[in-house]
């Protein structure tokens, strides 16, 4: 009849879409072998950034950070510390404990940064820096106060000692004139001379992925790995210092900070790339750059998954074949909104409210195809992060000369604590690929500001700074 013909015309088309769908989505499929092979490669860039001759070209850039131990627990003190690297700036004032009463305790206050500020001039980004350091001093009633700082500041620097950091690039949202290059330390004292209202004492620049590190190393000391995925991804571990080409020491073990986000940045990655990566790419602010971190981290998933639904319309299985404004605007997914869609919590009916608030009119199909998609693109993410955290520990295993590793790796991070599957995924791949490591993700509460007070205060307890 004519009514099981429009059925079977029906059913039919819902299988071509399907196909279409699955063609699409398959690049963003990685398998086991790939994986595999994503983390030898990271391995291999690893091994480029620690050797003298080769470091200067390498991607992985492998950069010393001149912290030396994870704490021990006898550090105490008071400390400021500063955090820039993320879409606000944080000043923090920390009270390390030991002995009995050992812990930290902290009070901070939190500044955003207008966009335009993180991508004006470097004067004018450190003027507003030491602007909220003045306020928090007044709002902590701490004016005339010197306590030593740290300084997270997360970006690639270049450190000769602990109190002082080249910024090589910027990344991520971060776009500022004329600070490339410049010690960031030299930058912040001009700022704060400029205004000439007070000092300040700063013994330390950390990446945010040592701070994280740190933190979970004072509670638990097989911590010897940080990782960060958040705005961007990043990871740091305790390298010997005999592979640490660049430096003289034979001895001892040195945090390397891994600038992993520019994994791929020679092309190494290029056959696992998609379409939707290198447009993803093109339009960021750094464009050929930090192509492992343009996968994996929260300023940039987001894109992904637009640019995915954007070829979906395109082929009539989304949104009526209708690309809206709206889907046209970059940026309108944010990490925050991914990881609702992913909740499996959520009936279809709220994935559409969600996509609803963010100005997408869907059917209920929509919003089935829709929550597909974040979840591969989330997946990916995760699982090339596992890759990278493979790589680490089963150099670290080596580095021991161990058949089998235990190793703690303190994570920070939105999309780490924030996205409902991320973690496990994690945890699976990194199992999966390193299974002679027995690896535990030990989550940081506030792992960069309190990190940054650690290390001061280490560098402190042995009477800093530490230099060459
Ligand atoms: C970017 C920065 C890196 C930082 C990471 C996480 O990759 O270059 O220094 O650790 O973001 O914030």
């Amino acid at each position: 009849s004519k009514g099981s013909a429009m059925v079977t015309a029906v059913a039919r088309r819902r299988v071509e879409q399907r196909h279409v769908i699955d063609a699409t989505l398959a690049p963003l499929k990685l398998s086991t072998a790939q994986l595999e092979e994503v983390k030898q490669r990271m391995r291999k860039q690893m091994e480029r950034g620690l050797h003298k001759d080769t470091h200067m070209q390498a991607t992985v850039k492998m950069l010393p950070t001149y912290v030396r131990s994870t704490p021990d627990g006898t550090e105490r003190g008071d400390f400021l510390a500063l955090d820039l690297g993320g879409t606000n700036f944080r000043v923090l004032l920390v009270r390390v404990r030991s002995g009995k009463r050992r812990g930290v305790e902290m009070h901070n206050k939190i500044y955003p940064i207008p966009e335009d500020i993180m991508q004006g001039s470097g004067e004018e980004l450190f003027d507003h820096i030491v602007q909220c350091i003045t306020d928090f001093l007044e709002y902590m009633g701490m004016v005339g106060w010197r306590l030593p700082l740290g300084f997270t500041f997360s970006f690639p620097c270049r450190q000769e000692s602990l109190d002082q950091g080249i910024l090589l690039n910027w990344t991520k949202g971060f776009n500022a004139s004329d600070c490339e290059g410049c010690d960031v330390v030299t930058l912040l004292r001009d700022a704060i001379q400029r205004k000439n209202e007070f000092d300040l004492d700063i013994v330390a620049v950390v990446n945010d992925t040592v701070g994280t590190m740190m933190t979970c190393g004072y509670e638990d000391p097989k911590c010897e790995v940080g990782l960060i995925i958040g705005t961007g991804s990043n990871c740091c571990y305790m390298e010997e210092m005999r592979n640490v080409e660049i430096l003289p020491t034979e001895n001892g073990r040195m945090c390397v900070n891994m600038e992993w986000g520019g994994f791929g940045d020679d092309g190494c990655l290029d056959d696992l790339l998609t379409s939707y990566d290198d447009s993803v790419d093109k339009f960021s602010l750094n464009p050929g750059r930090q192509r492992f971190e343009k996968i994996m981290s929260g300023m940039y998933l987001g894109e992904i998954v637009r640019n995915v639904l954007i070829d979906f319309t395109r082929h009539g299985l989304l949104f009526r074949g209708r690309i809206s404004e709206r889907l046209k605007t970059r940026g309108i997914f944010e990490t925050k909104f991914l990881s609702q869609i992913e909740s499996d919590r959520l009936a279809l009916l709220q994935v559409r409210s969600i996509l609803h608030e963010l100005g997408l009119e869907s059917s209920c199909d929509d919003a089935i195809v829709v929550k597909e998609v974040c979840g591969v693109v989330s997946r990916r993410a995760a699982q090339m992060c596992g890759a990278g955290v493979a790589a680490v520990v089963e150099k670290i295993r080596e580095n021991r000369g161990l058949d089998h590793l235990r190793m703690t790796v303190g994570v920070d991070g939105t999309m780490y604590k924030l996205h409902p599957h991320f973690a496990r995924i994690l945890q699976d791949t990194v199992r999966t690929l390193a299974p002679r490591c027995d690896v535990h993700l030990l989550q940081s509460e506030d792992g960069s500001g309190k990190g940054a007070a650690l290390i001061t205060a280490v560098a402190c307890r042995l009477g800093r700074p530490i230099k060459r």
